[in-house]
C-alpha cells in the first residue's frame, strides 16, 4: 500500500513538473522570455509601435525626486549637441509662452553644486531621465505602490 501511495505521489510531482517545464520553455528548450517562445536563431516580429497620446495632463509622480513622466508625444523631437527641441518649450525663457511647465532650478546646476546660467550639461539630454507614457499591458506584474507622501 505505502508503496502504492508512492508510486501515485511520484507521477503527480512529475506530471506538475512538465506542466510547469513547458511554461518556461520554448521550442528548443530554451527559457521562454518577454521575445516570447521564438528561439535565439530565428528573428523574432517586431512589437507594434506604441501609441502616445499627443496631449495631456501631467501624470502624478510616484515618489520623490521622480523625473515626471512626460504627458505628450516626442515623435521626431530632436536633441543633440546643436539643437534641442525640449527646450524650445521648456526653457525658462520660452516657457510661459509656450504654456509649457518650466524645467527646475536643478537643471542648472553642476555635479560639483555650482548653478550654471544655462542648462547643466548633466541635465541637457532630457529623455535620459524623462520618458513619455503608452498605455501598454504591464509585461510583467508590478506592486508597486506611491511613497505615501504623495498618495
Ligand atoms: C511644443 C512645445 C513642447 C515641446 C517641444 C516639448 N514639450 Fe514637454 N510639455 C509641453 C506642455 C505644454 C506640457 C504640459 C502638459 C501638456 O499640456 O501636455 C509639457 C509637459 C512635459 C513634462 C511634464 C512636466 C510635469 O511637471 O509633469 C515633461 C517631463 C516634459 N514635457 C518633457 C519634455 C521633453 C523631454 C521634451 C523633448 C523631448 C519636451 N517635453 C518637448 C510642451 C512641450
Ligand atoms: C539627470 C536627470 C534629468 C535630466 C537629464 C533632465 N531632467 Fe527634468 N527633471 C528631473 C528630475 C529629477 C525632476 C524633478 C525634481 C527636480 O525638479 O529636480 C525634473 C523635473 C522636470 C520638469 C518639471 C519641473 C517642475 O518644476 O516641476 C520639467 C518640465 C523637466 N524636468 C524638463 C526637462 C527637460 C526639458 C530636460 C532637458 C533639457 C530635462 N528635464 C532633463 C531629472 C532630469
Amino acid at each position: 500500500m505505502k508503496k502504492l501511495i508512492g508510486a501515485m505521489l511520484a507521477c503527480l510531482m512529475a506530471g506538475s513538473l512538465m506542466a510547469a517545464t513547458s511554461e518556461i520553455t520554448n521550442s528548443t528548450g530554451g527559457i521562454k522570455s518577454e521575445r516570447g517562445s521564438t528561439d535565439l536563431v530565428t528573428e523574432a516580429a517586431p512589437a507594434p509601435l506604441k501609441n502616445f497620446r499627443k496631449d495631456g495632463d501631467s501624470y502624478d509622480r510616484q515618489y520623490i525626486h521622480q523625473p515626471p513622466l512626460i504627458p505628450h508625444d516626442i515623435r521626431n523631437y530632436e536633441v543633440d549637441n546643436k539643437v534641442n527641441k525640449c527646450l524650445a518649450c521648456h526653457s525658462f525663457k520660452n516657457a510661459t509662452r509656450m504654456k509649457a511647465p518650466k524645467i527646475s532650478p536643478t537643471h542648472f546646476e553642476t555635479r560639483d553644486g555650482s548653478t550654471l546660467g544655462e542648462v547643466s550639461p548633466r541635465r541637457y539630454f532630457c529623455l535620459q531621465c524623462h520618458v513619455p507614457q503608452a498605455d501598454a499591458k504591464p509585461l510583467v506584474e508590478n506592486t508597486f505602490k506611491p511613497v505615501e507622501a504623495l498618495n
